[in-house]
């Protein structure tokens, strides 16, 4: 393994250290969609009708999600984000929906999107404003709640702007509580340690207790230098990161910006690979009522997917890297091993990498059998310690395997058929 520069560390954790909020959700990482990265804070309805933050917005990618298969596939959180509240609250002090881009209010639209068989997430900031400037909950916490459970909304997700910082820990912690008093299973998405790593080293220990996810890490562009700063963010703080995830709990790295403007096909595949790989959760921010064919199956492709929900919960993590090849594990259920094996040299064309160097090849000892998902689905067979498969991955790409150890008793009967073949021919 020449030129190959070995990652420890990881591969001996056990399970996640701490205790998962306890309120039965985020059993696997959250899919759905959630407007942010997309359609930001466009609230011009009369000059962009299709794309301003409105009902009409959630109304249709419901709608979409339902039709063209994104449900089905496992994406059931339909979520709004930023800039949906009117500037005041009402004069019960409660939050209330714009009126103009909100007719029906909340809870018709809640009504709505359950009668589509998906759900709502709404957005709120532990503060004294949002990140774009409308009211936030500090000093609201049971109130806001209260409402969100009234309206029947499933996920908030909670933004830690205009907030003094050594407060963040327990603003965070009293809205979890708030929400666990209205009774109802709200999803609860923070952004706590992202507004906390300037100042200290988050406790992951009291994440993992209060949240079911979590952003560690800048908010996604649509831009491959913005997910490859979340990669590398993620891998230089694995060691602290990685142990706190588990089912009920997980890293938010952000939004899949997969089917927009600034990644190309390989670096969407890179994006999709890595985010399962990471057990992250698969929150879209795109526009599905208009997606290139190949994003749509991308996003949509079942044995990625599969990955990413992977029972056995366990976060992935980069194991090495060679040349200028990052390699990414993550463990799966009944002993298997996902790898995802990503092209860093942004220059040239396909490379090949031996995949014996991957650290976890081991359980291909004796031997195991291998499927590659990207860049294209293809069996690739029973293979040894001492194989010498090339894979190959285009600039900025990302090939993804999944490696399923061959068990003693399949083994035995592998050598029977080969020495019955061998007496055959030899006769
Ligand atoms: C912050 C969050 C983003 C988004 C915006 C909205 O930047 O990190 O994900 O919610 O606020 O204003």
């Amino acid at each position: 393994m020449r030129g190959a520069v070995v990652l420890l560390g990881l591969v001996g954790f056990i399970g996640p250290a701490a205790e998962a909020l306890d309120n039965g959700l985020a059993l696997r990482p959250t899919m759905g969609w959630l407007h942010w990265e997309r359609f930001m804070c466009q609230i011009d309805c009369d000059r962009d009708p299709d794309n301003c933050i409105s009902e009409r917005l959630y109304m249709q990618m419901a709608d979409v999600m339902v039709k063209e298969g994104w449900k089905e596939a496992g994406y059931e959180y339909v979520c709004i984000d930023d800039c949906w509240p009117s500037r005041q609250r009402d004069a019960q002090g409660r939050l209330q929906a714009d009126p103009k881009r909100f007719p029906g209010g909340i809870k018709k639209l809640a009504d709505y999107i359950h009668s589509k068989g998906l759900k709502l997430g709404i957005y709120a900031d532990v503060g004294k404003k949002t990140c774009a400037g409308y009211p936030g909950s500090l000093g609201y916490y049971e109130t806001d709640a209260q409402t969100f459970a009234d309206w029947t909304v499933d996920l908030l997700k909670f933004d830690g702007c205009y907030m003094d910082w050594t407060l963040l820990g327990e603003g965070y912690m009293n809205m979890s509580k708030a929400l666990n008093k209205t009774g109802r299973s709200i999803l609860y998405s923070c952004e706590w340690p992202l507004y906390e790593w300037p100042f200290k080293q988050p406790n992951y220990t009291a994440i993992r207790e209060t949240c079911n996810h979590w952003r560690n890490f800048n908010d996604v562009y649509d831009s491959w230098s913005s997910v490859k700063s979340i990669l590398d963010w993620t891998a230089s703080h694995q060691d602290v990161i990685v142990p706190s995830a588990g089912s009920g709990g997980w890293n938010d790295p952000d939004m899949l910006v997969i089917g927009n403007f600034g990644l190309s096909h390989d670096q969407q595949e890179s994006q999709m690979a890595l985010w399962a790989i990471m057990a992250a959760p698969l929150l879209m921010s795109n526009d599905p009522r208009d997606i290139c064919p190949r994003s749509k199956e991308l996003l949509q492709n079942r044995r990625i997917i599969d990955i990413s929900q992977d029972p056995l919960g366990k976060q992935g993590y980069r194991t090495a890297k060679v040349d200028s090849f990052e390699v990414w594990e993550r463990p799966l259920s009944q002993n298997r091993l996902a790898i995802a094996v990503m092209n860093q040299q942004e220059i040239g064309g396909a490379r090949g990498f031996v995949i014996r160097a991957v650290p976890g090849w081991k359980i291909c000892d004796p031997l195991c059998n291998v499927t590659q998902i990207l860049p294209q689905y293809k069996e690739l067979g029973v293979q040894t310690p001492k194989s010498k498969l090339v894979i190959s991955a285009n600039p900025s790409g990302t090939a993804l395997l999944t490696v399923t150890p061959i068990s003693s008793n399949f083994r035995r009967m592998l050598y029977r058929q080969e020495a019955i073949k061998q007496k055959y021919t030899n006769l």
